[in-house]
């Protein structure tokens, strides 16, 4: 319990508790040990309030049963501050905490589950792609990291890769796959508005929906053609098929990323893409990264 920026404030909680506690034993006790008041003709006195007519509140001390429960609770509440940290920075004997448990259920979790996962880890990625039950780990550990990003099903939204559809950024085998997991993918595809004018930016453009199988006015895409022979084509490729090594998007196919419509496909050239795969090696470790992989490379195998 380190949270405290003082020991002050340690001492003031700590200081406080005890003094309300043996505050409120006196208060019991004090109850338990009062006798009824009584008036002159030894009855005992009302509080004054009538209701309904005739019906009265009078001044009796708290049954017995009931000052008990009180000092049962009281009692308890001693024994949990000692058991428990609940003093200021004072641990309790019991030495339990928040960060503890977390750690004891996730040894637990590891006790039961670490021979599975190490059972599945000495399979290759592709028989465990036919494997039921490493396939439901593996669709329950995407659930739980990467739907937010990549969504339920995997179809994947504007600027997150679809997982299914075997169109692939960064190469579709297990040890690609493995690899974006693993490591992370930084997508760079450079911003043009500084180096393209606009009149350079249209044909070139043209000349990306042509690629991609669209009528278009020949003109503009011949023009496209050579600007993009000499700033696009060492990362998208001659034929515009696509570089997995940079994870350079095949323009051919009519799957985008960022949008196909004239206009987004402008926004992607002129202000560039920077989509980032964050790494997951460190976060999931290799094991969880195995069953995952396998379950990704299912999804476009089936
Ligand atoms: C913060 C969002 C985010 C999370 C979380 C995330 N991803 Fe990604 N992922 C991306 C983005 C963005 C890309 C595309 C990178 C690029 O544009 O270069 C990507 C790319 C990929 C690719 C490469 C696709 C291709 O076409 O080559 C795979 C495979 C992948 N993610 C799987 C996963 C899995 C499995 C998880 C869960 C462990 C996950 N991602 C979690 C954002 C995310
Ligand atoms: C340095 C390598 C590189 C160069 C040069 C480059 N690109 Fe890209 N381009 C990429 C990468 C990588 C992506 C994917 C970015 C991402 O994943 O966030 C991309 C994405 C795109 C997209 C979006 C595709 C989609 O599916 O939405 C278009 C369109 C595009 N590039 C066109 C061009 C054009 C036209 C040029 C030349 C003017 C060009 N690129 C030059 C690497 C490059």
């Amino acid at each position: 319990m380190a949270d405290f920026t003082s020991n002050i404030w340690s001492w003031f909680i700590a200081l406080t508790t005890i003094a309300s506690v043996i505050a409120l034993f006196w208060l019991v006790f004090v109850l338990s040990t009062s006798k009824k008041p009584t008036n002159s003709d030894g009855e005992v006195e009302t509080m004054g309030h009538v209701w309904d007519d005739n019906l009265e509140e009078y001044n009796n001390p708290l049954p017995r049963w009931w000052l008990y429960l009180f000092v049962g609770t009281l009692v308890w509440g001693v024994g949990y501050l000692i058991y428990y940290p609940g003093l200021g920075a004072y641990a309790g004997v019991g030495e339990w905490s928040q960060a503890g448990q977390y750690e004891e259920e996730k040894q637990t979790a590891e006790a039961k589950y670490g021979p599975i996962y190490e059972k599945f880890q000495a399979m290759d990625v592709k028989q465990l792609a036919s494997n039921d039950e490493a396939l439901k780990i593996g669709e329950s550990l995407y659930s739980s990291y990467c739907t937010t990003c990549h969504g339920s099903d995997a179809r994947g939204a504007r600027g997150f890769p679809n997982l299914r559809d075997n169109d692939w950024l960064y190469g579709g085998e297990p040890e690609n796959i493995k690899t974006t997991l693993l490591n992370g993918r930084q997508g760079a595809m450079p911003a043009w508005s500084e180096i393209l004018n606009s009149d350079e930016i249209f044909n070139v453009t043209s000349y990306v929906e042509q690629l991609a199988g669209r009528e278009v006015d020949n003109k503009h895409a011949s023009l496209g053609k050579q600007l993009y022979a000499t700033n696009c084509a060492m990362c998208h490729g001659a034929e515009g098929k696509g570089n997995p090594m940079f994870g350079a998007p095949n323009l051919t196919d009519d799957i985008w990323l960022y949008g196909g419509s004239q206009k987004k496909i402008t926004e992607s050239i002129v202000g560039g893409r920077n989509g980032n795969m964050p790494a997951h090696k460190e976060f999931l470790g290799e094991a969880k990264i195995h069953l995952l992989t396998a379950y990704i490379y299912s999804l476009s195998n089936e």
